[in-house]
């Protein structure tokens, strides 16, 4: 039997740190009023990378991919299929992955798909799915946000908690044990209200009375999405578990969507998984949305914790409300 096996990961942050601090003393400005105090024992931020004017969503897309396809030891030419997770490509159309795929040299097909902070593990189910349907062979995964540009400043529930990165994996076709063990997929659209980005699409396009109202930032409902994420972060992982005929002390490590460390440590209470187990980094990057997962992994897999044989974890949640985990033999 294929499977779709992780042989590269990779990850990219703009050089510029922005501090809790930092952020406060900037948004004090505005007469927006936080504290690192606030965000730290909230969040578990410390603090987050922005990108500076003239840096695109694809630009780092693109130095991810260039990392992961190192570590993987292929070329972009070899790849037979781009996806990238982001809700902050560079512009409506075309799709960032079209961008990415000219700026690492790659010459496949190459799209975007939308399913905000869930966006890494949807793009790796379809990875997965094209690689175990034999049509292709090696797949180049990212997730990418840009999500400085959409945040707003004046709202200080939502501009505290993000950060901008990109993370990649390289997924190639193999027969043996390692690689997706299992991934699984769900939406629940009757929230779409709690976590949304209202203007800007076909609904309430780009014009002046949009920009007036502001429709064009992120805007969310904390409270909901933060109960939304740990129901169904706890039962999408059980589920894929159970699935698997894997029991929770098997795991190696468990990479989580680094939303909010609360968020985790309730998840992880509530799965009986010693934190010890969690690769966390939510603390130095904020919420990277669809980069996120990615990134940590890539920071796991890089610092040596994870190695081969490992049984990994995944799982993340994001606007739709749309969410997945994954298992991964390493
Ligand atoms: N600095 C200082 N004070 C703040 C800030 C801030 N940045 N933001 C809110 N407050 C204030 C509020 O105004 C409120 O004040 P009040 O009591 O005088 O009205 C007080 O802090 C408490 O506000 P709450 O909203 O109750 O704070 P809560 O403890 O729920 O934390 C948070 C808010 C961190 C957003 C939490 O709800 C949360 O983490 N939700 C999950 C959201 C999330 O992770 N979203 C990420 C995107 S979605 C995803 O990735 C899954």
């Amino acid at each position: 039997m294929l499977r779709a096996r992780i042989v590269g990961t990779g990850s990219y942050a703009p050089e510029k740190v922005v501090t809790n601090d930092e952020l406060a003393a900037q948004l004090a400005e505005i007469n927006v009023e936080t504290s690192d105090e606030w965000i730290r024992t909230r969040t578990g931020i410390a603090q987050r990378h922005f990108a500076p004017e003239g840096e695109d969503a694809s630009d780092m897309a693109a130095a991810a991919g260039r990392s992961a396809l190192q570590m993987a030891g292929i070329e972009a030419k070899d790849l037979d299929l781009i996806v990238v997770g982001t809700v902050t490509a560079d512009m409506p159309m075309p799709a960032c992955a079209a961008f990415v795929q000219h700026k690492i040299g790659a010459t496949c097909p190459a799209f975007d798909l939308s399913a905000a902070c869930a966006g890494s593990i949807y793009a790796l189910k379809v990875a997965e799915q094209f690689i175990r349907g034999g049509g292709a062979k090696n797949v180049l995964v990212v997730g990418v946000e840009l999500l400085s540009r959409i945040l707003d400043w004046h709202d200080r529930t939502t501009c505290v908690l993000f950060g901008d990165a990109a993370g990649a994996m390289v997924l190639r076709a193999e027969s043996g044990e390692q690689g997706v063990i299992s991934c699984r997929l769900a939406t629940d659209g009757a929230l779409t209200d709690i976590l949304k980005i209202p203007g800007g699409g076909s609904k309430h396009p780009l014009n002046q009375e949009t920009v007036d109202r502001r429709l064009g930032y992120v805007v969310m409902n904390g409270r909901e999405v933060y109960r939304t994420a740990v129901r169904a972060l706890s039962e999408t992982m059980l589920t894929t578990l159970k699935e698997s005929g894997i029991g929770i002390d098997d795991l190696h490590w468990v990479v989580p969507h680094q939303a909010n460390i609360r968020i985790v440590d309730t998840v992880f209470e509530r799965l009986n998984i010693p934190k010890s187990k969690a690769v966390l980094n939510i603390e130095k990057y904020g919420n990277t949305s669809s980069a996120s997962v990615p990134v940590t992994l890539d920071e796991g897999v890089r610092d040596g914790r994870i190695r081969e044989g490992h049984l990994v974890g995944l799982m993340a949640i994001g606007a739709g409300m749309s969410w997945g985990s994954a298992l991964v033999r390493w």
